[in-house]
């Protein structure tokens, strides 16, 4: 088994992950599977005024997939939809301080599922 060499941060979101779980009266909610490695993500939200109010995340995922959507989480709570939507895989990458590039394909778990919770609220209110 190759040893995969994750920084500080890294583990402590994988350790200590935020926001993990299930939001029962989301106001969107968005699964995505991972085609590199056929790992599932889901995320939840909840929406006021256009903000993301509270945010939580469920995954099948490796480490790299827990650790970057606790820090994905952290990173959208309290933004606009419109800027929650621009989050890419290397942000996030980046405000973990880095990813090994086997794993890069893990981190954009997060935001695509991210992005599919949106799509499924503005549906939902019709937009
Ligand atoms: Fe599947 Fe990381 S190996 S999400």
């Amino acid at each position: 088994m190759v040893e995969i060499d994750y920084n500080e941060k890294v583990k402590d979101h994988f350790f200590n992950p935020r926001n993990v779980g299930e939001i029962k009266d989301a106001d969107g909610v968005g699964t995505v599977g991972n085609p590199v490695c056929g790992d599932v993500m889901t995320i939840y939200i909840k929406v006021k005024n256009n903000i993301i109010i509270d945010i939580k995340f469920k995954t099948y995922g490796c480490a790299a997939a827990i650790a970057s959507s606790s820090i994905a989480t952290e990173m959208v709570k309290g933004k606009t939809l419109e800027e929650a939507e621009k989050l890419t895989r290397d942000d996030v990458a980046k405000e973990l301080g880095g990813l090994p590039a086997v794993k890069m394909h893990c981190s954009n778990l997060a935001s695509d599922a991210l992005r599919e919770a949106i799509k499924e609220y503005r549906k939902k209110q019709g937009k």
